[in-house]
């Protein structure tokens, strides 16, 4: 059987070490233009059923640095799961291709896609998770602290699959996490209890901004309205309105915080336009890791394959 990438929890701290070491060695090879080609003759399939930017970008540039070729298909495409059935998707691919990356809605969608497949499947987001975006994420701290020791990151905003991400992160590496959001909107329960069943990290959820964001390292937001979820905007634009990052709130946490996110940015929104142009931001830095991370993950499970 195939490894796939489809939850942080699925692989130790070992493996996840491995993984982001990976990614480091192949970001210097491209920005020395090194050539690297462990994907020559090989192709990965991008099956999109949200839109993206950064997600097909970067797995489709850096496929195709690494020798590979990648095909986009887009939500009018193969239309799967109404079309045709996820698992005949799953085995016709494995016929095609050598690694498939989905982006999906229902999560258990993405679970039967890897189940019925020869092939690693990488999950490149669904309505539960995102694992790749948390890989870049941690990538992107780890390079600007140079450690990730005594690590408090404040989540502010919707407890969404970017906060699912990171909570199993947390099940692997030491950190405190704060998600501090509206009452009703806090993360999937069952993966708060992972975090602490694993003893390792500190969950605390906030209703207080000033208060959640005290000597944080971190302070990550992601918009109001995940994909899905656009015709509830306007209500949330006025739930979430008291959890806006802004140089107020930046500028209380008693520290030289960093502010995160996974993007699309809707400025003036969850986040200010002046936070994101600051210093503090390293929006870009973690944009480009989104490359980074992914390459590595997919050279990592072509070495588990071989
Ligand atoms: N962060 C992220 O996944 O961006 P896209 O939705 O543009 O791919
Ligand atoms: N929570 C957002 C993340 C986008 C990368 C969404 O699902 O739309």
């Amino acid at each position: 059987m195939p490894k796939h990438f489809l939850h942080i929890s699925d692989y130790d701290t070992d493996e996840l070490w491995e993984i982001l070491s990976l990614a480091r060695e192949l970001k210097i090879k491209f920005h020395k233009k090194e050539t690297y080609k462990p994907f020559q003759d090989r192709s990965l399939a991008m099956i999109f059923a949200k839109p993206s930017a950064r997600t097909r970008v970067s797995f489709e540039t850096g496929f195709e640095w690494m020798g590979g070729h990648a095909l986009f298909l887009g939500p009018n495409d193969i239309g799967i799961g109404k079309r045709e059935a996820i698992k005949d998707i799953s085995r016709l691919f494995s016929r095609y291709n050598d690694v498939i990356m989905a982006r999906l809605f229902d999560h258990q969608h993405i679970v039967e896609l890897a189940e019925y497949a020869d092939i690693p499947v990488i999950n490149g987001l669904t309505d539960y998770n995102h694992p790749c975006q948390i890989m870049t994420d941690i990538l992107t701290v780890w390079e600007h602290r140079g450690n990730l020791e005594n690590l408090k990151v404040c989540y502010m905003g919707d407890g969404n699959n970017i906060v699912n991400s990171w909570l199993q992160l947390a099940t692997r590496f030491s950190m405190h996490f704060v998600c501090c959001g509206p009452e009703g909107y806090e993360p999937d329960s069952e993966t708060v209890n992972m975090v602490n069943d694993s003893d390792l990290s500190s969950y605390e959820l906030s209703h207080d901004p000033l208060s959640a964001v005290k000597d944080a390292d971190i302070i990550y937001t992601d918009v109001w309205a995940s994909m899905g979820q656009k015709e509830e905007a306007e209500e949330r634009e006025k739930i979430f309105a008291p959890f806006q990052v802004n140089r107020s709130l930046i500028e209380s946490t008693g520290k030289d915080t960093l502010f995160m996110h996974c993007l699309p940015a809707e400025r003036g929104r969850e986040v200010t336009d002046s936070v994101m142009e600051s210093s503090n931001s390293i929006v870009f830095d973690q944009a480009e890791n989104r490359m980074h991370a992914q390459n590595a993950i997919m050279v990592y499970l072509s070495q588990i394959m071989s």
